[in-house]
């Protein structure tokens, strides 16, 4: 199963997120590769997002909804609303930000505007959080220590690289995790249940990677200079290594 924007039918809604939209409006916005759900809760300015996850899938909502409970007060991230958890899935509604991921069509089909925005973006979030006061671990031990399947593939990952810059990391950056506004500018980042202290290449590696599948070859320069950084072999290649082993 792979990621992919939703659009109306092409899921059923849960009896759960049914009953969390109540009056409002139900429409299904993204499927994630392992089957979590994220759907729109009423139109506008005041509308908010679901998201459903079956249990036993990898999903954490709970690492998510604290992560968010503590960066919404750094940076444009989604504020919680309410969660929960039933025999069948955990849930996590909150409020809605303005702008689009930056993987719509719109966006598709300028890459250009999208691939700065998406690197602005990232180097603000680096900017704006507070590495002393940051609860959340997302080193490389952090990260080996966490996965069976990547301690199994420490041996074959080249050496760990230096810190560059620590940073709070985004934890998922790649580009479908960005909001951009109807003036390309962007507004927001959403999926944070991985977000944590960490070398800023750990996300910038991963963030142009994303690139490619998204838009296509050749556009990992411009990233690069939106964010403000010269590109360093070594550690993108680490942290891609890292993040396929994980
Ligand atoms: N609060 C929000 N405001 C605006 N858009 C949102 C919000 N929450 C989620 N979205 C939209 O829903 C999409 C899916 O959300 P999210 O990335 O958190 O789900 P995910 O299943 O964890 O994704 P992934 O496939 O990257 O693991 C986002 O790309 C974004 O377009
Ligand atoms: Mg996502």
């Amino acid at each position: 199963m792979v990621a992919q924007l939703l659009g109306l039918g092409d899921v059923e809604t849960p009896p759960r997120v049914a009953e969390l939209a109540g009056a409002d409006t139900v429409t299904p916005v993204w499927r994630n590769e392992v089957g979590g759900l994220t759907f729109q809760l009423g139109e506008g300015p005041t509308r908010r997002f679901a998201k459903w996850a079956p249990h036993g899938r990898g999903l954490n909502l709970v690492a998510e909804e604290a992560r968010l409970r503590w960066a919404v007060d750094y940076v444009t991230v989604p504020r919680v609303l309410a969660s929960g958890r039933d025999d069948d899935a955990g849930w996590l509604v909150t409020q809605g930000l303005a702008g689009t991921s930056a993987v719509v069509p719109r966006w598709q089909s300028d890459p250009a505007t999208a691939v700065t925005a998406c690197g602005r973006a990232l180097r603000a979030f680096h900017d704006a959080l507070p590495v002393d006061d940051c609860p959340f671990d997302w080193s490389v031990s952090a990260r080996l220590a966490a996965s069976d399947k990547a301690r199994a593939q420490e041996p074959t990952l080249p050496p760990v690289p230096p810190i560059d810059r620590l940073v709070v990391c985004h934890g998922d950056p790649c580009v479908p995790n960005t909001l951009l506004a109807d003036d390309g500018t962007w507004s927001g980042h959403v999926d944070l249940d991985a977000l944590g202290v960490a070398d800023r290449w750990a996300d910038v590696a991963v963030a142009t990677m994303s690139l490619e599948w998204n838009y296509g070859p050749g556009w990992d320069g411009a990233f690069l200079d939106a964010y403000g950084i010269a590109p360093d072999v070594e550690r993108t290649d680490f942290y891609r290594a890292l993040w396929n082993g994980t």
